[in-house]
Formats: C-alpha cells, sequence, structure tokens
C-alpha cells in the first residue's frame, strides 16, 4: 500500500490557446498525501494546467503520469480516480442536497449508492440539508456539497480549482480541516488559491505568472530562497513616511501592515541604510521574516523588469 511513488509527475507541459502559450514547459511533482498550492495572478494557466491532468485538455507537448497513468495515452484511467471542482462548480441548483449526490454517484457509477450517498452526508455534516434545494444554501455549504460530489467516489488525488473564492473565513477553515483530513488518509490535494493564509497551509506550494513557473517549495523555502529582507516600521503618521521611503535606495516595495509599515528589498545592506537617513526617533523598526505575498509581488516586480 505504502506508494511512495509521485502521484503527478509532470516534465515540460506546455499548452497553447490561438498562438499564445498559457502553460510553459512545465514541470512538477507531487507526492502522495501531499497538499499542494498552486498560485498565480488571474490568467497564469492554473486552470489550463488543472485541466490537462484530470485529461479533459489535451497538452501541446511534454510528458507525464498521474496517478501512474500517462495523461496523454490513458486520460479515460486518470478521470474515475479524481475528484475535480471546477473553478466555478456547478450544482443543480432546483435539486435538493441528497438529489445532488445521488446525480453524481450516478455519473460515477458508484455501488452501494444509497450507503455511500449517506455516509457523506453523515462524514460532510450535510445532514440538516439534506432535503434542502442546493439554491438556497450559503455559499459556504455549497461549496461543502460540491467537495462532498467530487468524495463520492473515494478519489486518491483532489484537483480542487480556487475552491474556497468567496467562502467566509469559518467555512474555509472547515474545507482545510476536511483537506488534513483526507490527507492523512493518504488523498492528494492540489488547490489553486488567492488567499495567502491557504498558501502558507499547503504543504508546498507553486507560483506561476503568465505560463512560467517562477518558484516552489514549502512556504519557508519559497520565502528564503527570494532572498528578501523586510523591516517592519512603527510610528506616527506612516502614511506620510511611505512616499518619502519609496523613492529610496534598496528599498523595493512600501506595504502598509496593520499598524507597521513593511519596507523590503534584496539589499540588506541599502535598506538599512535608507531607513536609517529617516529622521532619527521619530520611527523605529524592526527585522521580521518577508511574508508570501511580499514575495510573489517581489518575484513579478523581477518577471517585469522593474
Ligand atoms: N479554452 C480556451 N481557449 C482560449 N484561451 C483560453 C482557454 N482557456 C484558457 N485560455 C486562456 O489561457 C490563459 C490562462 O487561463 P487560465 O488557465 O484560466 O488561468 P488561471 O486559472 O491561472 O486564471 C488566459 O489568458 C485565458 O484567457
Ligand atoms: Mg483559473
Amino acid at each position: 500500500m505504502a506508494d511512495a511513488s509521485p502521484v503527478i509527475a509532470v516534465r515540460n507541459l506546455t499548452k497553447s490557446f490561438s498562438g499564445k502559450t498559457v502553460v510553459n514547459k512545465l514541470s512538477l511533482q507531487i507526492n502522495p498525501g501531499e497538499i499542494y498550492g498552486f498560485l498565480g495572478p488571474n490568467g497564469s494557466g492554473k486552470t489550463t494546467f488543472i485541466r490537462m491532468l484530470s485529461g479533459l485538455l489535451r497538452p501541446d507537448s511534454g510528458s507525464g503520469t498521474c496517478l501512474g497513468f500517462d495523461i496523454l495515452r490513458e486520460s479515460g484511467k486518470i478521470k474515475p480516480l479524481i475528484g475535480y471542482m471546477a473553478q466555478r462548480f456547478s450544482l443543480y441548483e432546483d435539486l435538493s442536497v441528497r438529489e445532488n449526490l445521488n446525480f453524481m454517484a450516478r455519473i460515477y457509477r458508484i455501488n452501494n449508492m444509497r450507503r455511500t450517498v449517506d455516509e457523506t452526508v453523515e462524514r460532510m455534516g450535510l445532514s440538516r440539508f439534506a432535503n434542502q434545494l442546493a439554491g438556497t444554501l450559503s455559499g459556504g455549504w455549497k461549496q461543502r456539497l460540491a467537495l462532498s460530489a467530487c468524495l463520492l467516489h473515494r478519489p486518491r488525488l483532489l484537483l480542487l480549482d480556487e475552491p474556497t473564492a468567496g467562502v467566509d473565513p469559518k467555512a474555509r477553515r472547515d474545507f482545510w480541516d476536511d483537506i488534513y483530513s483526507l490527507a492523512a488518509e493518504g488523498v492528494t490535494s492540489l488547490i489553486s488559491t488567492h488567499y495567502m493564509d491557504e498558501a502558507e497551509r499547503c504543504h508546498r506550494l507553486a507560483y506561476l505568472a503568465y505560463g512560467d513557473l517562477l518558484v516552489s517549495g514549502t512556504a519557508d523555502e519559497v520565502v528564503s530562497r527570494s532572498g528578501l529582507k523586510t523591516r517592519a516600521v512603527s510610528g506616527a503618521n506612516l502614511h506620510l513616511l511611505s512616499p518619502e521611503l519609496k523613492p529610496l535606495a534598496g528599498v523595493e516595495q512600501v506595504v502598509p501592515f496593520g499598524s507597521t509599515l513593511h519596507v523590503s528589498g534584496h539589499d540588506e545592506e541599502l535598506l538599512d541604510q535608507s531607513l536609517n537617513s529617516l529622521k532619527n526617533g521619530k520611527y523605529t523598526w524592526q527585522k521580521i521574516d518577508a511574508n508570501l505575498e511580499e514575495v510573489f509581488i517581489s518575484l513579478m516586480q523581477e518577471r517585469e523588469g522593474g
């Protein structure tokens, strides 16, 4: 059972639409039970990549396996083994929660349909909504129903495309609790998200920018490899400080963060000289770790040559 071979292993996956490359030679490996985050601006190819893995879209070039099957030649074998939650997940709003699940169970040709649906309703805490029309559920519960639907056939891999977009914090936390317990059972998840707190929850993550994979690794690795240094500046009237800081040498980013100002750059010496050149006593600053958002913005700045 304990199979250490990767769940996803792709090399140089490439896809163009109308001559425009939207996924550019993407190579990636994801291990069993891993929760892998996919981040990057809209239009970066996250959805396209996920669809290529699921066998819904054929890559132009590159190769790879998903759950041990060749993504080009054996996509038919992959589809029944994955749970795919599309970006704008679809539910039948005029069917009840249970009817939605029954319908999906039939599509997946699940044996013991009744028992499986009952167990899923129970496990996912949907009991009190079982007979309610899906269209009348809150956003968080709709998302939970959509996740339940893609778990019915007990997939070993979940491909979740922005599953928590627009979902409130409590429902997002419940969702992540589910993903963690599934991971403990060996279920692997690839999750695209724009939320930085979710990025930090992933075992590893990748950042895509318009087709290119700019960085990947654990959150800590991504931050330390970036070499970005950040200082938290405190004091009165920080909003006046911001325009003063931005043009100084070594200062690449100035971002309000709660009651402080985060000031970042790669050249520590220049950065600190610039901070020390501020009028003495008025402001204090301390070294802190750069956060993922600062790192991602920095990567985009570098990519755009500024
Ligand atoms: N079926 C398609 N036909 C043409 N262009 C597409 C198609 N699917 C995606 N694209 C384009 O590919 C780029 C990447 O899109 P997408 O994979 O949806 O990115 P993301 O999920 O990161 O926002 C976008 O510019 C998008 O317009
Ligand atoms: Mg997308």
